[in-house]
């Protein structure tokens, strides 16, 4: 037996910002709200939404990667002065801006409140009556079809995650034109994100036939299509492809979430400043070969995936070197003493649980690829 819900509606089409008549019918109408960032090329898409929808009650256009506290706090007041009894909210950006949609919408701009639900202070949070719609611009966080969001708190070198089934995106509109600007380091940043989502759902004890699938066509794309955008960012058609990546991706893990790549990633990030991306992603080759041989049906979808299934790992980390990519661990952390802490308390992380191998198969991995 197994189960697999996705309620988000896809609509995955390139250039339907710029069609007024389109996105005024898939969104319909009522009060509203934008989320987005404060870069110039996101004035140019906002207002294309304002001019399919009309003007929105708000726009918060300040908002930072990797949603913390410090600054939630102070959108929270903003949202909740404006914002109680807007129909919906468009979160118009990568997943930093999405997550804090998310946390925004939830708690209605009730920062406390939020953040006890969050820390497990209270275990019950009504449903939220605002939609999300989720508008990706990097491929990606796949959050957009997550009902999760991470949350950071800096200060306390903590990293949360606030989850509730209310969170899925009413809509997802996927227009793969929107990542035409991004530079080449964010493209492979969240490229990379996408990949290991789709890997971490596969070695994962919550993986099923549906989630398989998803992962793998995604890892597919990825390995086909990421070499060749880095050298030929501004084509749309591997830009569609990587987008539809991480679309599948998003399918993949929104039923099984992430497992230790992500679990080793928080401290990195938090402590080592490395991008969420690249932090969650240097490892998948040690653990692509930590898993080897524990699972039937993860060695059958690396099989798909990779027809040497010896040289899997080496593949994969040649992968990360033509994109100029260390898959070394010193390359980030420096010290090995820190590095095994890292990797130990990984397992015991909240996501690490999901993992179906073992701290002592991802010591033997590493030694044997020589790390
Ligand atoms: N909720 C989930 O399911 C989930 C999953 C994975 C990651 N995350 C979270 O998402 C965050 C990372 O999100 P991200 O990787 O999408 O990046 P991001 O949203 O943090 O954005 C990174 C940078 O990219 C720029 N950018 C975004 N889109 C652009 C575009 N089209 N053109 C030019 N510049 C653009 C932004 O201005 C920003 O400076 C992290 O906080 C991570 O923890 C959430
Ligand atoms: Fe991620």
């Amino acid at each position: 037996m197994f189960k697999y819900h996705n309620p988000s509606k896809i609509i995955f089409e390139t250039g339907i910002l710029e069609n007024k008549k389109k996105l005024k019918e898939i969104i319909g109408d009522g009060e509203y709200c934008i989320f987005t960032y404060s870069d110039d090329v996101f004035k140019e898409y906002t207002n294309q939404i304002i001019d399919a929808l009309g003007q929105p009650k708000l726009i918060v256009n300040n908002i930072l990667p990797n949603p913390d506290y410090k600054n939630l706090k102070d959108i929270c007041k903003e949202f909740s002065e404006k914002c109680e009894n807007i129909k919906f909210a468009i979160a118009l950006g990568g997943g930093s801006v999405i997550d804090t949609a998310k946390f925004l919408v939830l708690g209605k701009g009730n920062f406390e409140k939020t953040v006890n639900y969050l820390e497990k202070k209270v275990t019950d949070f009504n449903s939220t009556d605002i939609d999300l719609i989720s508008i990706p611009t990097t491929a990606g966080t796949g959050s957009e079809l997550t009902c999760w969001a991470t949350i950071w708190d800096e200060e306390n070198q903590r990293k949360h995650s606030l989850i509730h089934p209310s969170l899925f995106s009413k809509i997802s509109i996927f227009d793969s034109k929107l990542t035409l600007s991004l530079p080449k380091k964010i493209t492979i940043e969240t490229s990379l994100d996408a990949m290991s989502h789709s890997f971490e759902s596969i070695w994962n004890i919550n993986s099923n036939p549906v989630s398989n699938i998803h992962a793998r066509n995604s890892i597919s794309l990825i390995l086909k299509n990421l070499p060749l955008l880095i050298q030929d960012l501004k084509n749309i058609n591997l830009r569609e492809e990587i987008m539809r990546a991480s679309m599948f991706a998003g399918l993949a893990f929104s039923n099984t979430k992430t497992a230790i790549s992500h679990s080793i990633s928080y401290p990195i990030t938090l402590k080592y400043k490395i991008p969420h991306g690249i932090a969650c992603s240097f490892t998948l080759p040690i653990i692509l070969k930590s898993v080897q041989g524990l699972d039937q049906t993860c060695d059958k979808n690396i099989k798909s995936l990779f027809p040497n299934f010896e040289d899997a790992p080496n593949k994969l980390r040649e992968f990360f070197e033509n994109l100029n990519v260390s898959t070394n661990f010193r390359d980030y952390i420096g010290n090995a003493n820190d590095w095994d802490l890292i990797v130990k308390d990984a397992f015991g992380g909240e996501r690490g649980k999901n993992f179906i191998g073992s701290y002592k198969k991802v010591l033997e991995a590493q030694e044997f690829l020589g790390y």
